[in-house]
């Protein structure tokens, strides 16, 4: 585990992934049950489960329904059930992971959270072999490879458990070697997005998050641009500074290039980076607030995916534009009645300190729009509202129409959800102000979600393909761990905005 000298360096703690062709000896191997609906189960017992297990012989497969059904083994998606390993097995012991019903078709997003939550299982059994369906090696691996992510603890002083998860294998068909690493490159950024996430935020504040942005971006090849306090000031981000004003611990903007071929499309990405969210002078209640720490969940999955893009060589312009800023209450903090001018020239009046993530996101867009991008995506802990409208795992996405609902199918496709919402025209006038070209909150509460997404609509620039995805539940699970889900970060909606570049790169 990490010191706390060392949390901000450390590498996410994930199962080394790797591909195999035929089942190898391990200590643990997970195969798949799924409950039997052909069977006609009447009278109360229930038939034995059916077991997906590639590569094991015909006796072996049985013995392993007799086993499952004898225990009773769940087939819920994501059960798992731990049992000894029959013979002509290769391991000691088994996992068994539940798909559902056998009627229904296993989906990625299924042999996803089953491979998640099976390697969840495995943790600290040594060598895991996950056998689910060697043709879909890609779901598979990232499940597996996703699930084995465990959220850092600060400790006092090194306590040697600084090894990585356990190694797990994953059985491919021939030719699958490569969908397994991009599977485990994906996951890797995924857990950056989530490290960064769950670092507290004493620890990771604008200074620091924005060198270790740096750091990694400039590792992975990226073109790097850090702009200070000072630099703010002179460039006229109104927001930003006005936000980051209240902490000793001043603001950046960053800002990473992954630079693609001459002529290939430009994408922006900005994320909200506020590295603790007390509300400002607008102070939120002291029950929950430990919870603001995650408050750059956008810009710590924008961070990760500029940085993915870059590893998985994408062939197109990447530019991430990284707004941080540490909103806190003080004699040097805003104030509700300020008027800022933002970059660009904007003024926005100030009713509310914790609508703050929408005025730093404001000058980012504006500043990521001088770039020219063809399409824009930003994403954002946005609103409590988010949460209200939708739960607490389906991030809304909001902008221009076409591109939303390509980028919400997308996202629901790599099971992370985003579902389309609208920008209602009426909701419009609740921005206006009489002091300022706009005012940072609406006098109701109304739409809360919608009018921030209106809000930030303002700064776009003309004829750019625009989506916002607020991920304030999304971004972080409270919950217990989960399929591939841990507890805290979760790093959506890093494949979501991963998916649309794909989708973009290979459209233009
Ligand atoms: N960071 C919060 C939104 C949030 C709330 C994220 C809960 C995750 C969990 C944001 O800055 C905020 O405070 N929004 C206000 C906006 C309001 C003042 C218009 C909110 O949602 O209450
Ligand atoms: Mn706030
Ligand atoms: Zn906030």
């Amino acid at each position: 585990m990490p010191t706390a000298q060392s949390i901000l360096t450390h590498s996410p703690d994930l199962a080394v992934i790797e591909a195999v062709t035929t089942p190898v000896e391990s200590e643990v191997v997970v195969v798949g049950i799924a409950a039997d609906a052909g069977s006609g189960e009447g009278g109360g017992t229930k038939a034995a489960p059916v077991v997906v297990a590639p590569g094991l012989d015909g006796d072996s497969t049985a013995a392993l329904a007799d086993l499952a059904h004898s225990v009773g083994a769940s087939t819920k998606v994501g059960s798992t059930t731990r049992v000894p390993a029959p013979a002509g097995v290769p391991g000691r012991s088994v996992v068994l992971v539940g798909l559902g019903s056998s009627d229904d078709e296993v989906g990625d997003e299924t042999l996803r959270r089953a491979a998640g939550a099976a390697a969840r299982a495995c943790r600290g059994l040594g060598a895991a072999l996950v056998l689910l369906d060697p043709g879909r090696a890609e779901a598979v691996a990232l499940g597996a490879a996703l699930g084995s992510f465990r959220p850092a603890k600060v400790t006092a002083k090194d306590d040697g458990d600084d090894e990585k998860a356990d190694s797990v294998k994953v059985l491919v068909a021939e030719g699958g070697e490569d969908a397994v690493t991009r599977a485990a490159t994906i996951a890797e950024c995924v857990s950056l997005a989530r490290d960064l996430v769950n670092t507290p935020p004493n620890l990771l504040f604008p200074g620091s998050f924005a060198d270790r942005a740096a750091d990694l971006a400039a590792g992975a090849g990226l073109e790097v641009e850090v702009l200070d306090e000072s630099a703010l000031a002179e460039g006229g981000f109104g927001g930003i500074l006005a936000v980051g004003g209240g902490s000793s611990r001043g603001p950046r903007l960053v800002r990473l290039t992954h630079r693609g071929a001459e002529g290939r499309p430009t994408v922006a990405l900005v994320g909200k980076g506020v590295t603790f969210d007390t509300g400002g002078i607008s102070i939120k209640p002291a029950a929950g607030m430990e919870q603001m720490t995650m408050d750059m969940g956008g810009a710590a999955a924008v961070v990760a995916t500029v940085i993915l893009a870059a590893r998985l060589g994408l062939d197109l312009t990447v530019v991430a534009t990284v707004p941080m800023a540490e909103n806190m209450p003080s004699s040097t903090a805003y104030r509700p009645g300020d008027v800022l001018t933002m970059y660009g020239g904007t003024t926005v009046e100030v009713q509310n300190t914790d609508a703050e993530g929408r005025l730093i996101l404001a000058d980012a867009i504006v500043r990521a729009c001088e770039d020219s991008p063809s399409h824009l995506i930003d994403t954002a802990t946005l609103t409590g509202a988010q949460m209200v409208a939708l739960g607490k795992k389906t991030p809304g996405v909001m902008g221009t129409e076409d591109f939303r609902d390509r980028v919400a199918g997308l996202s629901r496709e790599v099971g992370e959800g985003g579902w389309p919402m609208p920008l209602p025209e009426e909701l419009r006038d609740g921005l206006d102000s009489e002091v300022a070209d706009l005012t940072n909150v609406t006098p109701h509460r109304w739409g809360g979600m919608l009018s921030a997404g209106l809000f930030l609509s303002e700064f776009v620039a003309e004829g750019v393909e625009w989506v916002h995805i607020d991920v304030a539940g999304p971004a972080y699970n409270d919950g217990g761990a989960e399929g591939y889900l841990p507890k805290g970060g979760t790093g959506v909606p890093v494949r979501t905005m991963l998916a649309a570049l794909e989708d973009i790169a290979s459209a233009g």
